[in-house]
């Protein structure tokens, strides 16, 4: 006897108040989304009967509309790990209704085997065909997807149509031991394949498969601007430099590359730059803007947990298999985030930034130290274990009212430890070798937007001058400004430079 057919309804009603449930997927990309959007009618309904109706999440990273979005709208969500970009959820996480905890995307998976996070009950897993003796083949993103398999006391499927049954050749799939039996990721180039193609579902934990046909909800990208291909082609004139300088072996090093519009920007400012030989990439999500310099020869191999591309861009890589099976994987985000692997194969790390400071701390979540945006995603994976980590962000937000270089970061994901170049539009801050006082003037003199130099130069000055210069009760004094009085130039020191 097959495994039993399901409506998304039937497998919804399998999902009780107070449980957890692990999603395959990784970003929008490859996650389960069916049966999410039954249990959201079933939240309304319990809470329009006023009875309780909440879950855990566990996935990969973000997820999309008919995920996070919706079930946050229906206040269905008590807890949630990890990243998320979804605007409805931000909104309920900020009105403090959900334990959100954000943390490294390598972590998630060990975090659940560690029993950091409770129990997974149910995990949803979305594939492009499953066979008889439970071979569950991914599709656009390799998520956490054998540990909640094998965690989990059940297993739905969600065998979406929408994917190709290829997606197959472009999987591999690992799951490692945990301390003290763990052994060495036998990655040696971004190339390598270590596991299998498939996950091996436990038969006896899975109690259907819901048939659907539903398009991913990767958000599209919008159009670069002068802003972002500035800062795209001072980071690409920077690499090449460094290339030059003998700093960057010539063949080049495998990039990393981040979320969002100003990331697609750089990358795509990355490849048109011809003195940067092709590249390969070992990163965590391939945007759109790899896989057309996959078919222009200039991105050799790309390995990531996620292409989280637009649903035209995954269709063109669907029915052009035949070119990228042998320039594209996809595995674990364990594995696509590893320090281990990130620090052995010496990525270059590029990934954005809300805010930085004078000293090179980065905030990548929290505006104004208190808003969550995102969450950290892996940019701390790579950014700890790269051979140079590099911070890109547009030198002012909110049309000028906002510096995004400011004295003293609201936030701190990322350390001046780890932080090795700062680039706006404005120009490249090289902190490698640098004190902090050092550090503090070349992102002045390079980064800052001109409205603001003289502001953070006034800082400087009524800063207390011992190792790390600060002026401890104007540290915060920018975004005092700004929640104060809307505007980031009203700041006053005129107390101090008395
Ligand atoms: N203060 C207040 N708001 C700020 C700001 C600041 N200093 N800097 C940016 N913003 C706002 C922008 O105005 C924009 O707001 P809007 O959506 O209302 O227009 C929003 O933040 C996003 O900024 P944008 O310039 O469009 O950047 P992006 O799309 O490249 O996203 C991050 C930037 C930091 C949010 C995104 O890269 C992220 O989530 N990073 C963390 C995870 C990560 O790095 N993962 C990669 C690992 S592989």
């Amino acid at each position: 006897m097959g495994i039993a057919r399901l409506t998304a309804a039937e497998a919804a009603s399998l999902i009780k108040h107070g449980m957890n449930i692990g999603l395959s997927g990784f970003t929008p990309a490859g996650t389960a989304k069916a049966v999410t959007a039954e249990v959201a009618k079933i939240a309304a309904a319990e809470h329009a009967a006023g009875r309780p109706f909440q879950i855990g999440i566990f996935t990969g990273a973000s997820t999309g509309m008919s995920t996070d979005g919706v079930l946050s709208m229906e206040k269905a969500i008590s807890y949630r790990a990890p990243y998320t970009t979804n605007p409805e959820f931000r909104k309920h996480v900020n009105a403090g209704e959900i334990a959100y905890n954000d943390l490294h995307l390598s972590q998630m998976a060990q975090e659940l085997r560690y029993g950091f996070m409770g129990k997974c009950d149910i995990a949803i897993i979305e594939c492009s065909e499953v066979t008889p003796d439970g071979k569950a083949y991914l599709t656009a993103a390799g998520g956490i997807v054998p540990t909640i398999a094998r965690l989990a006391d059940k297993v739905i499927i969600e065998l979406n149509h929408f994917h190709s049954p290829d997606t197959k050749f472009i999987h591999d799939v690992y799951e490692p031991l945990d301390p003290p039996y763990r052994k060495v990721i036998p990655i040696e180039k971004p190339s390598d394949r270590i596991g299998v193609p498939y996950v091996q579902l436990d038969l006896n934990k899975v109690v259907g498969i819901v048939e659907c046909d539903i398009p991913d909800e990767a958000r599209s990208f919008t159009a670069p601007d002068p802003i972002t291909d500035k800062i795209g082609q001072n980071v690409a004139e920077f690499l090449a430099a460094d290339m030059k300088r003998g700093i960057i072996p010539p063949s080049f090093l495998p990039i990393q590359s981040g979320v969002g519009n100003i990331a697609n920007a750089v990358l795509g400012a990355l490849g048109e730059d011809k003195s940067i030989p092709a590249f390969e990439m070992y990163t965590e999500v391939l945007q759109d803007s790899v896989v057309g310099l996959m078919r222009e020869g200039r991105v050799k191999f790309g390995s990531a947990c996620s292409l989280t591309v637009t649903n035209d861009c995954l269709k063109g890589i669907y029915s052009d298999m035949d070119f990228f099976k042998d320039k594209l994987v996809l595995r674990q985000s364990e594995i696509s985030n590893s320090p281990e692997i990130i620090r052995r194969l010496g990525v270059i790390a590029m990934n954005t930034a809300i805010e930085c400071d004078l000293y090179g701390h980065v905030n990548s979540t929290q505006i104004c130290g208190t808003k969550m945006m995102n969450g950290i995603g892996g940019s701390g994976d790579f950014t700890r274990n790269a051979y140079i980590s590099i911070f890109s962000c547009p030198s002012t937000a909110k049309g000028g009212l906002i510096s995004s270089i400011v004295p003293f970061a609201s936030h701190i994901d990322h350390t001046e430890h780890d932080v090795n170049i700062i680039a706006t539009e404005q120009g490249v801050a090289d902190l490698r070798g640098k004190s902090p006082i050092e550090r503090a003037k070349a992102i002045i003199e390079n980064c800052a937007h001109p409205d603001y130099k003289n502001l953070l130069w006034d800082y400087l000055k009524i800063s207390t001058k011992n190792h790390t210069w600060h002026n401890m009760a104007a540290a915060l004094s920018f975004h005092e400004a700004f929640i104060r009085k809307g505007d980031m130039h009203l700041v006053d020191y005129s107390e101090y430079l008395k």
